[in-house]
């Protein structure tokens, strides 16, 4: 899908992370870039950069990751722990307060290597990304190997993200902007065009003929202590289905592209968004499924999570659900839903993508069921083929599903990187074929915002689904009507 990470060190840089004391930065992005210093992909001046309004200085901050990072990642050698708290350093900075002393600091660090790649990495709320973009320009840190990576969420809807991206793109040009997904950086992920488009047997049979429906499941098992601020404002719609959801579907469903190029690979995901059917108005009733968990058991309900503020209008309403059956409108898809589905609070965490192909075309024994592929992303990253086999013994001929499977962890013995360390790495080379393109999100923003519209109009309230559940009934009529279940209720 793109060139793999180096093997050796990507160019020096000064890696500069607002943000770099919450809680991305402190749970995935610090582990991660300290995984790759010890895989030696790291040079070594690399210094790491992290922007607080905190106050911190270098030996408060690096104290900090030293308490509360190293626990969580593999130290078996102290010195290259060591190693790696030396190339951190701390810069406070206040957005939107003019003249910040913290711009001068990060300037005079910055200033003995101007020659060196910058990247920008604004793990912030993403209305501080205009402002920031233009405080750096300001401040003359944009340099020409300057790159900025914005994490998600881009916008709350499609005029609030071609606004930031107009914001941005005053700043940077497009080819300097990496809009980051995590789900790009999942092996699995990466895999699904690997296995679609270097083996044979797969491509002629990967279309309407053959393929019956997709479902694609992203199933959490944890609520959102302490997310409410955000989570109100956003739903598993803009959280979730806009960006990991829809970038699994343009994958699974994408044209084969001439050549394995960053650009060529982008132009045939728009190509999948631009055909999704809208779905508008009272569709919205048919063909999605919003629900919000409650308490079950010693688990609270949405509106009750530990520190949560008294529910609101917006708390109310907001889905920590949502099962979608989406349509493609080209050859290739013509009659097949694909159908979406991510939860807060479900029973496991499992994300995969089921490709259920139809049965055969006469079926001389009884008992049989179509063929599956299941491609899961998490717990244990791999690949299965459910086939159909005779149950060993005399007598009548018994089918039974048998999985073919491919567990990444078990086949190859080198440790399946996290996806933040892939996604890092690229960055640093200036890879962007696994990052988003303006036109991509913005696509995904056209089709997701009047499903927002549709379910701003109607008065009905999310489904209640109890916490540790599989979802609202809705999620299971909204297949049960064509006779489909969801992958796991025919485990
Ligand atoms: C994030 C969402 O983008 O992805 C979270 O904001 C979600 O709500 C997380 O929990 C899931 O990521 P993963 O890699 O654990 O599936």
């Amino acid at each position: 899908m793109s060139t793999p990470p180096a093997a050796g060190p990507v160019h020096t840089a000064d890696l500069v992370v607002f943000g770099g004391t919450g809680d991305l930065s402190m749970r995935k992005l610090l582990p991660a870039l300290y995984h790759c210093d010890r895989d030696g992909r790291l040079s070594p001046e690399t210094r790491v950069i992290a922007m607080s309004r905190g106050g911190l200085a270098d030996a408060d901050f690096r104290g900090k990751v030293d308490a509360e990072v190293r626990d969580s990642v593999p130290v078996d050698d102290p010195a290259v722990w060591q190693r790696f708290l030396g190339r951190l350093h701390h810069v406070s900075v206040d957005v939107g307060a003019a003249n910040h002393p913290g711009w001068q600091h990060l300037a005079e660090l910055l200033a003995p290597h101007e020659d060196r790649d910058r990247v920008f990495y604004l793990a912030s709320p993403p209305r501080t990304f205009g402002p920031f973009c233009r405080e750096l320009a300001e401040a003359g840190l944009v340099t020409p190997r300057s790159r900025v990576v914005l994490e998600k969420p881009l916008g709350h809807d499609l005029p609030s993200a071609q606004r930031i991206n107009d914001e941005v793109g005053a700043i940077f040009d497009e080819r300097q902007i990496f809009r980051i997904d995590h789900y790009l950086g999942k092996e699995t992920v990466q895999n699904l065009l690997v296995l679609r488009f270097a083996n044979a047997f797969l491509e002629p049979i990967w279309n309407s003929l053959w393929i019956d429906h997709v479902q694609i499941t992203a199933a959490e098992t944890v609520g959102t202590p302490g997310r409410r601020g955000y989570y109100d404002h956003a739903g598993a719609l803009r959280d979730m289905v806009q960006n990991h959801l829809l970038q699994l579907l343009t994958l699974t469903a994408m044209e084969p592209p001439a050549q394995n190029d960053r650009e060529a690979i982008r132009d045939e995901k728009v190509k999948v968004l631009q055909a999704l059917r809208p779905i508008t108005g009272t569709e919205a009733d048919r063909f999605t499924v919003r629900g919000q968990y409650v308490g079950a058991g010693d688990m609270p309900g949405y509106l009750d999570e530990p520190g949560s503020t008294p529910p609101t209008e917006s708390s109310r309403r907001v889905e920590t659900f949502t099962a979608i059956r989406a349509e493609i409108r080209n050859w290739r898809w013509a009659g097949v839903p694909f159908y979406l589905r991510t939860g807060k609070r479900m029973p496991y965490r499992r994300s995969e993508i089921v490709v259920q192909f139809k049965d055969v075309p006469h079926s001389i024994f009884p008992g049989g069921s179509p063929n599956r592929l299941v491609l899961r992303l998490q717990p244990e990253e791999g690949i299965e083929l459910h086939l159909m086999a005779k149950e060993p013994g005399a007598g009548e001929v018994t089918l039974k599903p048998v999985p073919m499977s491919l567990s990444f962890g078990k086949t190859f013995t080198a440790r399946v990187p996290e996806a933040y360390e892939r996604l890092l790495t690229d960055v640093l080379a200036g890879n962007p074929t696994l990052f988003m393109r303006r036109d991509e999100v913005e696509a995904a923003w056209r089709w997701i915002d009047p499903i927002l519209d549709a379910w701003r109009a109607t008065p009905a309230l999310p489904e209640p689904y109890p916490a540790g559940t599989t979802g609202p009934a809705g999620a299971h009529e909204l297949l049960g009507r064509s006779g489909r279940a969801w992958h796991e209720e025919e485990l």
